[in-house]
């Protein structure tokens, strides 16, 4: 009797803390640009194609659809995903792949009812198929920028590392109309933003972890490990990881429920204060897993890729010259009295392309206009360079070097 007793208290420990491994892949830009047809794609794909080209055929969404606003400002770039891990749904499990993506707040799979071209090459969720389905019957709109993701709302169980959450809502999408989804390895998203910038109505699936009580603290990070294809790191649920970072952790209060928006106090050039420092306020950063770059206000981006020598090409993007990185000079983000620095290495995106190794700027414009002023979004390039802790109990961001890596000036 006592045995099992303990045995339950140790069951209970291994709940609180929730282990997510998470896989890298090539991002679909990259085997675009191998295959010859990221020219082409881009063409075809401009964001606002679709709804030049598809608005006519479903008046009925629209009406679900949030026009202008926060909706229209997705910070995600899907082409440069690179992170996944494993989720099921319902009884018995269906597997899913999804980026778990601290931008965003709803919890999406395509359904078995899509015909899009991007859900025919994904798992597809059988709601018939599951037991524990509840259906919910209200519909739902995601603007991304490269398309509309319409959908039906239901409530399901869902698992994750060695957690169940049960009646989380969720996003069966019935039409995904991205081309970028269709080369994609994952299938849906997980979103870890605030219940703020949910659009499916109803509790994210962090919100309902905490309300069921399912985990020690109100808090995960994120271990995103830059390198080769395969182990890409972990999201751990109900705490951080120790081993994983050296102390001590510097934490920035959120600005702004939402995204995880923080306080950027500027941004220095090899030492220089270059970005984001005129005003007593700074400006702003979102700390956005499901963004593969570094992106920043687009004047102050063209001017940091001119300090790089990265010269554009037709797509958008920003080359480098592969022997130059060493030379590069360190960008470093002030947050919290820190300074997070990262160098050339860590900065570029290198691509082999027919045996030639290319290599890219990994900071791009995305202007967000913002009531609190210039936004800079810290991405995947940034991320696997720090350990980042998000904490709901306290609302900040916290990050942290990584195990094994130089410290930081202070
Ligand atoms: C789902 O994934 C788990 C863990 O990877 C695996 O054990 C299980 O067989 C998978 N289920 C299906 C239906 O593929």
């Amino acid at each position: 009797m006592r045995t099992r007793l303990i045995l339950l208290g140790l069951l209970a420990c291994v709940h609180s803390l929730v282990r997510v491994p998470l896989r890298r892949v090539a991002a679909v830009r990259g085997r675009l640009r191998a295959a010859s047809q990221l020219e082409e794609f881009l063409r075809e794909h401009q964001p606002d194609a679709f709804s030049r080209r598809y608005a006519q055929c479903f008046p009925a969404a629209q009406h679900y659809l949030h026009t202008g606003g926060r909706a229209t400002e997705r910070l995600y770039n899907y082409m440069d995903a690179q992170f996944f891990g494993q989720i099921s749904l319902g009884k018995p499990e269906q597997n899913f792949t999804v980026v778990f993506d601290t931008g965003s707040s709803d919890l999406w799979v395509p359904s078995s009812y899509c015909v899009s071209q991007a859900c025919a090459a994904h798992h597809k969720f059988k709601a018939f198929e599951s037991s524990t389905y509840a259906h919910d019957g209200r519909v739902f709109g995601i603007h991304y920028g490269s398309g509309h993701l319409l959908g039906v709302m239901a409530r399901e169980e869902l698992k994750v590392g060695s957690v169940r959450v049960q009646n989380q809502v969720i996003g069966e999408a019935v039409y995904e109309p991205s081309f970028s989804f269709v080369l994609a390895h994952f299938d849906g998203v997980l979103g870890l933003g605030f219940p703020q910038l949910a659009e499916e109505l109803g509790s994210p699936v962090f919100d309902s972890m905490m309300a069921q009580h399912l985990l020690d603290e109100p808090v995960f990070s994120f271990y995103l490990k830059n390198g080769d294809s395969g182990f890409g790191g972990e999201l751990l649920f109900g705490g951080v990881d120790e081993t994983r970072f050296v102390p001590p952790i510097t934490w920035a209060p959120v600005t702004q429920k939402g995204y995880w928006q923080i306080r950027l106090d500027g941004v220095k050039v090899q030492g220089a204060l270059s970005f984001c420092y005129r005003s007593n306020h700074g400006c702003q950063a979102v700390v956005d897993t499901g963004t593969s770059l570094i992106g920043g206000p687009a004047r102050d981006i063209m001017i940091l890729q001119q300090f790089l020598g990265a010269t554009p090409t037709a797509g958008g993007e920003y080359l480098l010259d592969c022997a130059r990185i060493r030379s590069l000079p360190v960008v470093s983000f002030l947050i919290g009295g820190v300074e997070f620095s990262l160098t050339g290495e860590q900065y570029v995106r290198r691509e082999t392309l027919n045996n030639k190794e290319i290599c890219f700027s990994g900071f791009q414009s995305t202007d967000v206009p913002s009531p609190a002023g210039a936004v800079w979004i810290l991405g995947d390039v940034f991320l696997s360079q720090f350990y980042s802790v998000y904490d709901r109990g306290h609302s900040r961001v916290g990050l942290a070097p990584l195990a094994g890596a130089p410290q930081l000036a202070a």
